[in-house]
């Protein structure tokens, strides 16, 4: 009897890995959909095309080797009035859509306190319920930490799902989002 159980969670376990796929949007487009990711105020972003075209362009200057098809999409919140971007005090937010039953992002954070300022503060928000935080201080170290995992939600109902990715609060800290890549798993 135990062994039977055993042997079908075990079939079951198996099914449900074989079927689940993930897919990477990366940091601007969905592959499967064509779905694109929406940054806002755009202009309060920098994609990393734009950051490698010379310095001042961006903040973040991270290594693309460490990073999914070397691409990325940064931006600065900053409770003041600052050189980062046009909007003081306004959180900066990324949105996008999938059909899926988990979904992942994974940033590179900065581990300076100036150039950039590397400190975290984001909250992640599925069909408009707030369900994560990520703050961290920077530690004050050189470079970057890549892969870093700020989301994960494995346990998603199968449907079309919006995530919306806040950078910054309202009279919160200054804060630096790097983001690499979104993925997000499908069962067929
Ligand atoms: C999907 O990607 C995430 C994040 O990289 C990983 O943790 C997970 O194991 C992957 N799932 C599948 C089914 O490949
Ligand atoms: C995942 O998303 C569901 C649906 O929005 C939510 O109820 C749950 O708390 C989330 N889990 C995590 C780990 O964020
Ligand atoms: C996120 O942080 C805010 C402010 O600290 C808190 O009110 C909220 O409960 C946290 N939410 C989650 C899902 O961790
Ligand atoms: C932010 O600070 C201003 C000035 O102190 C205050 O009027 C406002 O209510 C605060 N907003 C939030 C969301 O905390
Ligand atoms: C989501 O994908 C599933 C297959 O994985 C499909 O059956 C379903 O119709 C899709 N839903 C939407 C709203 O696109």
């Amino acid at each position: 009897m135990i062994i039977r159980l055993f042997v079908s969670f075990w079939f079951l376990s198996q099914a449900a890995r074989a079927i689940k796929t993930n897919v990477t949007i990366d940091d601007s487009s969905d592959p499967r959909t064509g779905r694109q990711i929406l940054y806002s105020p755009p202009s309060a972003w920098n994609s990393g095309t734009l950051c490698q075209k010379g310095p001042g362009e961006c903040t973040a200057i991270p290594s693309t080797d460490n990073l999914h098809e070397g691409t990325w999409h940064e931006s600065t919140f900053n409770p003041i009035d600052s050189s980062s971007n046009n909007f003081p005090n306004t959180p900066l937010t990324v949105t996008v859509q999938f059909n899926g039953t988990a979904v992942y992002v994974l940033c590179a954070l900065a581990l300076t306190r100036s150039s950039p300022f590397g400190n975290s503060d984001m909250s992640f928000f599925i069909d408009n319920q707030l369900v994560g935080n990520f703050s961290r201080p920077a530690p004050n170290l050189p470079g970057y930490e890549y892969n870093i995992p700020v989301y994960s939600n494995k346990t998603l109902p199968p449907g079309l799902h919006e995530l919306l990715i806040v950078n910054g609060r309202v009279n919160g800290t200054k804060s630096l989002i790097i983001i690499d890549q979104i993925v997000y798993s499908y069962v067929l």
